[in-house]
């Protein structure tokens, strides 16, 4: 398996001591999309950092692509972040004073392979806009803008944590419908937090979170178009 969690547990300590993931396992295939869902608190962005390096499991590993993630030193860990792991979150966090196409390109450098700045912003629909300031976009385009900075260092893992949680509906069917084709015309592999049950038609591999268990997985063979999701 590409991505392989097995028996993540993770206390947080204010206080009293608050168990936030109690054992938890998944997997997912290379080139998939993958959705966690779960009501607020489940502990689905704490298991999403922890993925994604920027957080520390108590017990339990996380491999990707066949490397242990949770035996990473520190600065192996900001290695990692750097190379492999594109992140979107639910508020956009660009960089006001530089334009769309400066927002994406900071992050380009850092990578080995980077993909071409024409491509991404062709592919995120926003070759026209390059040159505008993040003020004089729409909260969607916003969001695509910090898609494309996620994707342009070529990451093997794209992590979104609720990217349409700030979204009208048009808007949110518009960025994961971009997901969606990020997913198979780069063959980067997602894994979406949401609390919206509906956007599970659109994964690969679907996991119920509850109170930091995986509750349930469902695996669909075939994808629902995010265009034809309706909530
Ligand atoms: N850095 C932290 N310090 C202390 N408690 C935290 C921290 N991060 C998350 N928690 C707690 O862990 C629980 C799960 O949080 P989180 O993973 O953010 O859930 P979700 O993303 O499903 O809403 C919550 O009760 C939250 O308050
Ligand atoms: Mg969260």
């Amino acid at each position: 398996m590409f991505l392989a969690v097995s028996g993540l547990t993770k206390q947080y300590q204010i206080g009293i001591a608050t168990t936030v993931l109690k054992g938890v396992s998944i997997q997912l295939a290379k080139g998939h999309i993958g959705v966690i869902l779960g009501p607020s608190g489940s502990g689905k962005s704490t298991l999403m950092n922890i993925i994604g390096g920027v957080d520390r499991a108590d017990s339990g590993t996380v491999e990707i692509d066949g490397e242990r993630i949770t035996d990473l030193s520190q600065d192996q860990l900001v290695e990692y972040r750097r190379k492999s792991v594109g992140f979107v979150f639910q508020f956009y966090n660009l960089v006001p004073n530089l334009t769309v196409a400066e927002n994406i390109e900071v992050v380009s450098n850092i990578s080995k392979q980077p993909h071409k700045m024409n491509d991404v912003l062709s592919a995120v629909g926003l070759f026209d806009k390059k040159n505008r300031f993040p003020r004089e976009l729409s909260g969607g385009e916003q969001q695509r803008v910090s898609i494309a900075r996620a994707i342009i260092k070529n990451p093997t893992l794209l992590l979104c944590d609720e990217p349409t949680g700030a979204l009208d509906f048009d808007t949110s069917r518009g960025v994961l419908s971009l997901l969606q084709n990020v997913n198979r015309d780069f063959g980067t592999t997602i894994l979406m937090i949401t609390h919206n049950s509906a956007i599970a038609a659109m994964a690969h591999t679907v996991y119920r979170l509850r109170s930091g268990e995986v509750a349930e997985v469902t695996h669909h063979s075939e994808l629902v178009p995010a265009e034809r999701i309706e909530w």
